[in-house]
């Protein structure tokens, strides 16, 4: 049957059709259920002018994420900090940073999130410490004090071991000199980061307390930040945690005793054959983040070929409905599009084939990946980014949403560094700092980037809202869909095969139901064939307004350039698949 043109669907919302949790074994399973939205608090909304994002201004935007549809939050660090490092250097783990609030205005924001039935994850960084914060302060003026050992020092820095820098392009080693302790100390990142001893059981029980602190406060989980550095060898003498497992293990029920439903995310950058360490058979990590995902599945959408995503799933063991193994997936985040995971000559071609810049500007960073975001990867193709997300939501895993993707905001390349892709929310281009903020421009905590590239439209939220066809509108009705589809989280995932290199299918199969999702990755017109054992009266449009014909175990689909179709029904009892 030609099934009637649908459209994207009514929205419906997401608090009215929330799911119960998952029974397994005890573990939470909201996480599994919900559609996460990555922000920072700073560069969000400044509701009182001085120019700084903060947490009343995230506030009074909740109504617009709800209307996207989202129901998690994953704030980026917001604690006293230097922002050297973008906060993610901590100088105090217990209080806010003053220009964005207080911890009376984080209680509030947790309060209103409550009442709205949305969760709130924070970022956790547990590898280091700012040189700011008074455990490092301590620790170098007295080598007697029990803060020096909380870091990891060395008088011969000559003889001890040496590893590459994660930002090779700022730092030339892992060891800095400190003129007051008169030694050298140990950092994996910028040289004002020093790690942590985790292997210090003072420093672990001040980890496992700073969660317990932010839990009683109402959080619902955390980002571990960095989780592959803190179990790296360390210090002088290049020390292992004899237990590695056993730091994020004790940390999850230390977490759990005060909130039975908390949940770890990992950011555990590995490889793909070491990730299972992370999950610890259930009693580590109850998700990663999926690096492999996410440089083969942008890559394979900014390409229009299908391979990558075959690759990604050769490569990452299967999320696991009733197990636990599971993916937080993510097309961008905050930091650079890392492409390390890809096969090597893809990286190269990445890195050409993406590359922005002009006039001494690049967006290549760190060796490793561009400094970019979503639309200028696919240039500024709201089609295609719109296709992308309806992807990410259709993956097995959790799918987290970059704030300021969902309108299709494009990278600042006069910005340093990875600030590139961390300029304010554009929400009106029509008012002052396009609505960010009233303070002067100069007082911007980053300016707001009102030009774009050269030519390039540069998006915002107010001349996209309401309108159906525009990117906002489709990104929530591909979240409103994920929601719809409980299949996603429950049911077993596998790829459908079709002869096609620029299209991509997969179904998941639950409860004697199927859903498929197929993707056009190709900017041209595709008619495509796929299993589908749905009898053809029952066959439901869930997402896309493309042609299809139900018959004969299979399902025809006629596809735009970039489009997509989600469709489900009940699994028929004569066909196998
Ligand atoms: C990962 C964070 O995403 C990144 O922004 C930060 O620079 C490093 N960890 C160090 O904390």
């Amino acid at each position: 049957m030609d099934a009637d043109a649908a459209g994207d669907g009514e929205r419906v919302s997401a608090a009215a059709d929330a799911f119960a949790p998952l029974a397994d074994g005890g573990q939470p399973g909201w996480y599994r259920d919900a559609v996460v939205y990555s922000l920072d608090v700073k560069t969000f909304q400044d509701s009182d002018g001085d120019g700084w994002g903060d947490f009343r201004g995230l506030i009074d935007r909740l109504d617009y994420l709800e209307n996207l549809g989202v129901d998690c939050l994953w704030i980026r660090p917001f604690y006293p900090s230097p922002l050297r490092d973008n906060g993610y250097d901590v100088a105090d783990y217990r209080d806010v940073d003053e220009r964005l609030g207080s911890l009376n205005a984080f209680d509030d924001l947790v309060a209103e999130l409550d009442a709205r039935g949305m969760r709130l994850i924070t970022d956790l960084v547990l590898n280091h410490t700012s040189t700011e914060h008074e455990w490092f302060q301590r620790a170098r003026e007295d080598p007697d004090s029990k803060y020096h050992d909380y870091y990891l020092w060395t008088s011969h820095v000559d003889e001890a071991y040496h590893t590459e820098n994660i930002f090779p392009e700022f730092e030339d080693g892992v060891w800095s000199y400190d003129e007051v302790a008169g030694k050298h100390y140990f950092h994996q990142f910028y040289g004002h980061q020093p790690d942590l001893n985790v292997a210090n059981s003072d420093v672990q029980e001040e980890l496992f307390s700073i969660a317990e602190f932010w839990l009683e406060r109402g959080v619902d989980g955390f980002r571990i930040d960095a989780a592959h550095p803190m179990i790296l060898p360390k210090g002088h003498n290049a020390h292992r945690l004899e237990d590695p497992q056993w730091l994020f293990r004790e940390l999850k029920r230390r977490a759990r005793e005060v909130n039975d439903e908390a949940v770890l995310l990992a950011e555990a950058d590995d490889e793909p054959d070491r990730l299972d360490f992370y999950f610890g058979d259930g009693e580590g990590f109850d998700a990663l983040f999926n690096f492999v995902g996410n440089s083969h599945v942008t890559y394979g959408v900014g390409v229009g070929d299908s391979w990558p995503l075959y690759r990604m799933f050769e490569q990452i063991p299967d999320a696991q409905p009733d197990g636990h193994v599971w993916w937080a997936n993510f097309l961008r985040n905050h930091d650079e599009w890392n492409l390390l995971k890809l096969p090597h000559d893809a990286l190269e071609h990445a890195r050409e084939e993406f590359r922005k810049g002009g006039d001494g500007r690049d967006s290549w960073v760190f060796g490793r990946g561009h400094r970019l975001r979503l639309a200028d990867l696919y240039d500024g193709d709201h089609d295609r980014i719109a296709m992308a997300h309806s992807l990410l939501l259709s993956l097995p895993g959790t799918p987290i949403v970059n704030s300021g993707d969902e309108i299709g905001m494009h990278a600042d390349l006069d910005r340093p560094e990875r600030q590139a892709v961390r300029t304010p929310m554009r929400w009106d281009g029509a008012e002052p700092n396009a609505g960010f903020s009233t303070a002067d421009p100069e007082e911007l905590v980053i300016p707001v980037d009102g030009t774009g590239w050269p030519g390039v439209f540069q998006a915002d939220a107010a001349s996209q809202r309401g309108d159906p066809g525009s990117l906002f509108e489709r990104v929530a009705s591909a979240i409103d869909a994920r929601k719809r589809c409980p299949e996603i989280a429950r049911g077993d995932c596998s790829i459908v095969h079709v002869d096609s290199g620029d299209m991509w299918a997969h179904r998941f199969d639950h409860d004697g139901r199927v859903l498929l999702a197929v993707h056009n990755l190709a900017s041209g017109p595709r008619e495509v064939v796929a299993g589908f054992d749905v009898d053809p009266a029952d066959a439901e449009r869930v997402l896309g307004d493309a042609d299809y014909r139900v018959a004969d175990g299979g399902v025809t689909v006629t596809l735009d350039g970039c489009a997509y179709l989600w469709l489900r029904g009940e699994r028929r009892g004569d066909g196998g698949r």
